[in-house]
């Protein structure tokens, strides 16, 4: 078990955003959860990445519980996130944008061979890098984003709706890329409203609905479950 979230609740003031949630993700796994606007997808990865405190719960990590720590310390301790709308530096050029990504780190001669790694990987932030990063189109920015995670060298690397305002073409790309990570060696947690592309790429996923974890099981089998269709796959 890589990561394990225990009876985790979340509050925004009175909105109870996450109750009770407990799943758990192995090493090498595509986990995804998946839930319609306000289920509380976002809340989860942010609570998981140290930006918001659970009201209880644990968040397990080998076996620690990281629940309550800084953002800063869970990208130490090997989780970063890509997050919802990619929150990249819009005024800083694509190369610092990468750069920064590895603020945990003080291997520079590595760092700077990851880096050359991305730009060959990905040949349009290589064209870009001296450039505003908030010039870049929403498919590229959010290649940005995922790189920028990926430069702390996660174990764990948390995707939070990298389809959304995307074109279906864009979105194989990115899809595409997330199984690159997992082949690389990354565990990825992704959280979409995409279910048919979160349902495709992972092997396990979770349907989270107000707040709570309704249903889970296999990706491919929850893709033929009738209310898993009707709800979330549009028929
Ligand atoms: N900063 C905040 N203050 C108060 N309530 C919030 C805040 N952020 C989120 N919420 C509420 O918490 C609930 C869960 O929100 P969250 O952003 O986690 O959902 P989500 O599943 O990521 O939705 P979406 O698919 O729209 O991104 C919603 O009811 C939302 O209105
Ligand atoms: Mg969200």
């Amino acid at each position: 078990m890589l990561l394990a979230v225990e009876n985790l609740s979340v509050n925004y003031g009175a909105i109870k955003a996450l109750r009770d949630v407990s799943f758990a993700i192995d090493e090498g796994e595509i986990v995804a959860v998946v839930g319609h606007n306000g289920a509380g997808k976002s809340t989860l990865l942010r609570t998981i990445s140290g930006l918001l405190k659970p009201v209880h719960g644990a968040i397990l990590w080998k076996d620690t519980n990281i629940a309550g720590k800084s953002a800063e310390q869970v990208v130490r301790l090997g989780i970063s996130q890509a997050p919802e709308g990619r929150q990249i530096f819009a005024e800083s050029s694509v190369y610092e944008n990468i750069e920064i990504g590895a603020y945990v780190r003080h291997d520079n001669e590595e760092i700077q061979k990851d880096i050359q790694r991305y730009l060959e990987r990905f040949p349009i932030l290589k064209e870009r890098k001296n450039q505003k990063a908030g010039l870049m189109s929403g498919g590229e920015q959010q290649m940005l984003a995922i790189v920028r995670a990926l430069m702390s060298r996660p174990k764990l690397l948390l995707l939070d709706e990298p389809s959304l305002g995307l074109s279906p073409v864009i979105i194989k790309e990115v899809y595409k890329t997330i199984s690159e990570i997992r082949k690389a060696g990354t565990t990825v947690l992704l959280v979409e409203q995409n279910a048919k592309k979160a349902l495709d790429v992972s092997d396990r996923a979770y349907v989270l609905a107000n707040g709570e974890i309704v249903l889970s099981g296999l990706s491919a089998e929850l893709a033929q479950n009738q209310e898993v269709k009707k709800a979330y796959l549009g028929g």
